[in-house]
């Protein structure tokens, strides 16, 4: 299999997907937004964003006041969040973080009050990194921290045919890998360690290399028990 890593660095060279081209925050990050504020939530403290990408919504929290971590094991990724960083401005709020969301992350535990996964989560096709990934989620966050989990579903446009019975897919034009998920599946993952205080299925039109289809995405929020 190919190595993922170099995928992505090519994905963010050729910035096929809106994830490597988009300035504006994801969905995921405005449904966080909304979510502490209606629950009166501190716009403060320190964020992990996993799988942060080229940092567009990294720069967004941080506008807002956080202290985000982001973490990308794509080098590419990181060097055009880098460059958004120095375009904001926005220097001593960003710690960017060249690691794998899929090892022990370079923080110490309950480090965290918020834990942000735009569609990287969704990318970890073995059982085992997902295992990983959850038990180093639960050891950074605060007690009673919030995670919110933005991933793919199971209809999602193009790529649900391609699927096989596990919701696995190659996406067809970069060959990266991800996994496609039900509401339900999602919640059962991060199930008992952390309660879901919502969920919502959001549909919107995409244009993706060209063609346009309609998305399907879960957005979860979870809090640490
Ligand atoms: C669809 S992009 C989303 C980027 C960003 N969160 C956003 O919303 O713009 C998925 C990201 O996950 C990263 N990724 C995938 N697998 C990873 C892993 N095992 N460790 C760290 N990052 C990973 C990729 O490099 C890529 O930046």
């Amino acid at each position: 299999m190919t190595n993922q890593k170099e995928l992505w660095d090519a994905e963010y060279l050729s910035k096929g997907l809106p994830t490597s081209y988009r300035n504006e925050p994801s969905r995921g990050a405005l449904v966080l937004v909304e979510f502490l504020k209606r629950k009166n939530i501190p716009i403060s403290g320190k964020l992990l964003d996993l799988g942060c990408g080229a940092g567009r919504n990294g720069v967004y929290f941080a506008r807002l006041g956080f202290e985000v971590y982001g973490m990308d094991n794509s080098e590419n990724a990181l060097q055009q969040f880098r460059e958004r960083i120095e375009a904001s401005g926005m220097h001593d709020r960003i710690k960017l973080f060249g690691k794998s969301i899929s090892e022990r992350f370079p923080f110490p535990d309950r480090y965290f009050d918020i834990e942000f996964d735009g569609i990287a989560f969704c990318h970890l096709t073995e059982n085992k990194d997902r295992e990983i990934f959850k038990k180093e989620l639960l050891r950074v966050l605060k007690h009673s921290g919030y995670f919110l989990s933005y991933v793919l579903a199971k209809d999602y446009g193009n790529i649900s045919k391609l699927q096989d019975e596990n919701g696995i897919y190659t996406n067809s034009v970069n060959k990266t890998m991800g996994k496609l998920y039900s509401e339900g599946e999602l919640i059962e993952f991060f199930s008992p360690e952390f309660e879901c205080i919502s969920s919502e299925n959001i549909k919107k039109e995409e244009v993706i290399h060209g063609e346009k289809f309609l998305g399907s995405l879960i957005v979860a929020i979870f809090q640490k028990k």
